[in-house]
């Protein structure tokens, strides 16, 4: 299976690549990221500062981890979840409504949540612009955005490494779960053809989204926005 795709062929590759990890998705991304997902995405939560009573929409929620983490922190917090694949959906926890939807064409009405995360899911969209248009309607005025991604560290040496990183690590894993080291190739592709943090601050903006700021972790290896309608 070829593991970079061109914007056409995107969102159905994307698809079949989740259906086919989506049974040991929970467990892949706790051992490539030494269980530090979940700090980040503690992070993500902290910056999207939920209160009681918001409703907040998950976007390429899989497995729903964040809604989770989100419902833990904030029990009074209403979550909504949508993902394309069905796969995922299927395992994720139960007790908040899921939808199965494409982040370019939301099936939700305008202006209705207070808040939209996302973790891992921007650099899989085929059109940015357009997925940006379509969380900025689908967000009160005054709706905070935020998200959690790849991103690539400044340090050039560093950045090198962590490519070297990606492109060793992440087929040795496809083979290990899935005896395919093409699967898990993916990451590093990806996140190559991703813009740099600063780029992406300057996507929202052109968005119409304002008081933007970008946070970068782990020595720039994740970077979590955050965008306000
Ligand atoms: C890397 S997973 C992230 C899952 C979860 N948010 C997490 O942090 O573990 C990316 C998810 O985005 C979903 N996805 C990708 N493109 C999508 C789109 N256009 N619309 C809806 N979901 C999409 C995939 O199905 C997949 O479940």
């Amino acid at each position: 299976m070829p593991v970079y795709y061109s914007q056409e062929e995107r969102a159905p590759k994307v698809e079949e690549l989740f259906t086919k990890i989506a049974r040991r998705y929970d467990l892949i991304n706790d051992v490539q990221s030494f269980g530090m997902h979940r700090v980040w995405k503690r992070r993500l939560l902290e910056l999207a500062e939920i209160r009681s009573g918001d409703r907040v929409l998950d976007l390429a929620t899989g497995t729903g981890d964040l809604i989770r983490m989100g419902r833990g922190r904030v029990p009074a917090s209403g979550w909504v979840g949508v993902d394309f694949t069905y796969a995922m959906l299927r395992s994720a926890t139960k007790g908040s409504p899921l939808v199965q939807g494409d982040i370019l064409k939301l099936p939700i009405c305008d202006e209705s949540f207070s808040a939209a995360t996302m973790a891992y899911g921007l650099r899989n969209l085929a059109d940015r612009s357009r997925a940006l248009a379509e969380i900025r309607r689908v967000l009160k005025p005054g709706g905070r955005f935020v998200f959690l991604e790849f991103a690539k560290p400044r340090l050039k040496w560093m950045r090198r490494l962590y490519f070297i990183w990606l492109r060793a690590v992440q087929p040795f894993l496809g083979w290990l779960f899935f005896r395919d080291s093409e699967t898990y190739r993916y990451i590093w592709r990806s996140l190559s053809e991703y813009p740099e943090v600063d780029a992406v601050c300057r996507e929202l903006e052109a968005a119409g989204f304002r008081s933007v700021e970008a946070h970068r972790l782990f020595a720039g290896m994740m970077s979590i926005h955050v965008a306000v309608t």
